[in-house]
């Protein structure tokens, strides 16, 4: 009798199961940052928790209402279209509209299951593996991550403190080669909050468009931009704006309502065509009551999104005003929800910095290096998460060093 094949634990195999490109790709920085947050014992106050970008209020109550009443129904049960409910793309082309002064169609909008899944199911209709992707430094890291885990190689386009975090167009066509298919903005930018002039957005939108490749725009933290920095861009004025951008946003942040994962992407033509294959594929509808709840929302809570915007500036104003009390930090560049500071000079690399502050001296924040290349002397503090006493109390954190 033949002996019964030998099934090995993966553990005791010379090779690992587990995908090469998963295995590249780095760990969730929140969580790691945050297991440094829960030793600290609490001698210097209360903790400060500046690592996530979420907004330090609830949602609207009425908001909670439209949505524990479409979550009750049995049609938010079942599955709905691929590219999201017609209602909740009408509403949203109108919104684009009226803020870009744009004609964008309901057909050119698709509703996904948050931001980062549209940024990820974007990149995959624009790079196959081994092409590549152009990511502005400090880039948010989980588009590095969607990149990595999808095999497609990220091309770091470096951008410097002295340029406010601006990237370059001109250095931008200078580093590209062959391989790269798209190009990814965000505006403002996590982790700098950096806000993209509109001729520099243009310059981009030229450059892709004579070079052949997509132009990425995630534009999560538009809501929040300052009222005399809106319009953002023109980009949509084009008439054939489908044929060089793609347009992310996230209802996360402007409606606080992370937790029911909606986002969207703006897009027309052939890509939004091939597209509706990967939306299938990845997510098969986006949440259903959400839908519902955020097509009420868009015009219903447009006051409640402007007063948002006026909060987060006083923050932002009020992170400017403390900054003013470090010592040898310096505030090189904030906007919307983050501020990116440089360490001083004598303090250690910004994981051990970031560490230190966190469990010694109560103030989470997260690490320049979690960013990409060449971040190592900064740290990002989404200030957004807390209110305009708390920010008042960060200094003095800062100075513990
Ligand atoms: C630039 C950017 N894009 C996307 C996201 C994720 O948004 P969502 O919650 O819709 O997935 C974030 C969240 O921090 C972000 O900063």
């Amino acid at each position: 009798m033949d002996e019964a094949p030998i099934r090995r634990h993966p553990c005791t195999m010379s090779h690992s199961l587990i995908s090469p490109r998963v295995r590249a790709t780095g760990a969730p920085p929140i969580p790691a940052a945050r297991v440094w947050a829960a030793r600290y014992d609490g001698r210097a106050g209360p903790a400060i928790d500046l690592t996530q970008a979420v907004p330090g209020y609830p949602p609207d109550p009425a908001m909670l209402e439209h949505l524990a009443a479409a979550a009750g129904t049995r049609a938010a049960a079942g599955y709905g279209d691929i590219a999201g409910d017609d209602g909740l793309r009408a509403a949203l082309a109108a919104d684009l509209n009226g803020f870009y002064g744009a004609s964008v169609t309901a057909d050119q909008v698709s509703i996904t299951a948050g931001c980062n899944l549209a940024f990820a199911m974007a990149a995959t209709v624009a790079a196959a593996p081994g092409e590549a992707v152009m990511l502005p430094t400090p880039w948010y890291f989980n588009h590095h991550m969607a990149l990595t885990m999808h095999g497609i190689e990220t091309l770091p386009l470096p951008c410097r403190a002295e340029d406010g975090f601006v990237p370059d167009p001109a250095l931008a066509e200078a580093l590209l080669t062959p391989a790269v298919r798209a190009i990814v903005l965000v505006s403002p930018n996590n982790p700098t909050g950096a806000i993209y002039p509109p001729e520099v957005i243009a310059a981009f939108a030229t450059l892709c468009r004579r070079r052949g490749l997509w132009l990425i725009l995630d534009e999560t933290y538009r809501d929040f931009l300052p009222a005399d920095r809106t319009p953002p861009h023109t980009l949509f004025s084009d008439p054939d704006w489908a044929d060089v951008l793609v347009h992310l946003y996230s209802f996360s942040k402007s409606y606080c309502i992370p937790g029911h994962r909606v986002g969207a992407i703006a897009a027309g033509g052939e890509f939004r065509a091939e597209m509706l294959k990967v939306l299938d594929t990845m997510q098969i509808c986006p949440p259903r009551a959400a839908q519902t709840a955020l097509t009420w929302a868009i015009e219903g809570l447009r006051d409640w999104r402007a007063g948002n915007r006026t909060l987060m500036a006083g923050r932002a104003d009020a992170f400017r005003a403390a900054a003013g009390r470090l010592n040898g930090w310096k505030l090189d560049a904030i906007g919307a929800y983050f501020a990116y500071l440089r360490l001083p000079d004598w303090a250690a690399d910004s994981p051990a910095t970031a560490e230190r502050l966190a469990s010694e001296c109560g103030l989470a924040s997260l690490p320049g290096a979690f960013f990409g290349p060449g971040q190592d002397r900064h740290l990002r503090l989404a200030f957004a998460n807390v209110d305009a006493e708390t920010i008042a109390r960060v200094p003095e954190r800062l100075n513990l060093l």
